[in-house]
C-alpha cells in the first residue's frame, strides 16, 4: 500500500507557484485574492485561515472581507460587484455554506466568471461539464493532480464517487468522466453504496460520515480517496474511511489529515495565479 502524500506533493507544488509569483511581482503583477467570510461558523473560519495562511506563504496577496451573520443579500452582492470591478483583485472566493437567509446560487452567479477561482459559477461549472478549460473547483482538481503526480490513469477505470454536491462530487465526476473512467456518483438516497464501491477500482468519498467506508465494501487493490474531514469526540481528525482496516486492502489511499486538504488549499492557490496571468498580463477581462 502506498500513501498519497497530498501534504508533501502540496508543498513542492506551493515552493513552485511562490517562484512564478515572485517572478510575476518583479513585473510589478501581484496576484490578489478576495476572501469573503460571513459569519463565526467555527469550520468556515478555520478554512478561510488556512487559505489566508497559504496565500502568505506564497505571496499571493489576499483581501479578507470578514462580514457580521446578518449582512443582507443586497449588501453582500454589493460587495461582490465592487470586487468584479477592482481591477487589482484576481480571484474571488466566498466561503461557503452562507447563512440560509442568503441565497447561494444568486451569490455564486454574481461572481465574474473570469474571478471565480473556485469554480463554482454555473459558467465554469458548465465549461468543466463539457470538458472546456475553466476554473475547476480545487478539491476535484486537487484530487486529479494527486492521482497524476502518482501515475495512476483513469482511462477505462471504475470510479465510485461517494457524495453529489455541486463543490466535490459532481465536478469531480466531470474531470474523471473526462479523463476516461466510468462513473457512478453515489448519494443520500443511493441504496447499497457497497455495490458500487466493490466494483470500484478508485474509490472517492467526501459525505462527512466517519467510518462510511468499510473494509468488506472495498476490492482489493482499489485506490481510496478519502475527502471527508470529521472531528471525532476525542478531538482526531478522521476522513470517512475506516482507514486501518481498509488501507490493508487498497494499492494506494490517502491520509486524513495529510491526503486531500492540502491539495484544496494549493488548487486555489493555482487557480488564483492563473485569473492573475488572464487579466493583468494576457488582459483578457471578458471570456
Ligand atoms: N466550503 C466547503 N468547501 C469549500 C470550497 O472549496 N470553497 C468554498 N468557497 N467554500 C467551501
Amino acid at each position: 500500500m502506498t500513501l498519497l502524500d497530498g501534504k508533501s506533493l502540496a508543498d513542492t507544488i506551493e515552493k513552485q507557484l511562490k517562484t512564478q509569483i515572485d517572478s510575476l511581482k518583479g513585473n510589478g503583477v501581484v496576484p490578489t485574492l478576495a476572501v469573503i467570510l460571513v459569519g463565526k461558523d467555527p469550520a468556515s473560519c478555520a478554512y478561510v485561515n488556512m487559505k489566508i495562511k497559504a496565500c502568505e506563504r506564497t505571496g499571493v496577496a489576499c483581501v479578507a472581507k470578514k462580514l457580521p451573520e446578518d449582512i443582507t443579500q443586497i449588501d453582500l452582492l454589493q460587495i461582490i460587484k465592487d470586487l468584479n470591478a477592482d481591477p487589482q483583485i484576481d480571484g474571488i472566493l466566498v466561503q461557503l455554506p452562507l447563512p440560509a437567509h442568503i441565497e447561494t446560487k444568486s451569490i455564486l452567479e454574481a461572481i465574474d466568471p473570469c474571478k471565480d477561482v473556485d469554480g463554482f459559477h454555473p459558467f465554469n461549472a458548465g465549461r468543466i461539464f463539457a470538458g472546456i478549460e475553466a476554473f475547476a473547483p480545487a478539491t476535484p482538481m486537487g484530487v486529479m493532480s494527486l492521482l497524476e503526480y502518482y501515475d495512476i490513469s483513469l482511462k477505462g477505470k471504475n470510479v465510485a464517487i461517494i457524495g453529489a454536491s455541486n463543490i466535490v462530487g459532481k465536478p469531480l465526476a466531470s474531470l474523471m468522466l473526462n479523463a476516461g473512467a466510468t462513473i457512478s456518483i453515489c448519494h443520500i438516497l443511493t441504496k447499497d453504496i457497497g455495490f458500487f464501491t466493490k466494483n470500484a477500482d478508485i474509490i472517492c468519498v467526501g459525505v462527512g460520515k466517519p467510518g462510511l467506508i468499510r473494509a468488506d465494501m472495498v476490492a482489493n487493490g482499489c485506490v481510496v480517496i478519502d475527502i471527508g474531514i470529521n472531528r471525532l469526540e476525542n478531538g482526531q481528525l478522521v476522513g470517512d474511511v475506516d482507514f486501518d482496516a481498509v488501507s490493508k486492502k487498497a494499492s494506494f489511499i490517502t491520509p486524513v489529515p495529510g491526503g486531500v486538504g492540502p491539495m484544496t488549499i494549493v488548487s486555489l492557490l493555482q487557480n488564483t495565479l492563473l485569473a492573475a496571468r488572464k487579466q493583468k498580463i494576457e488582459k483578457i477581462q471578458k471570456y
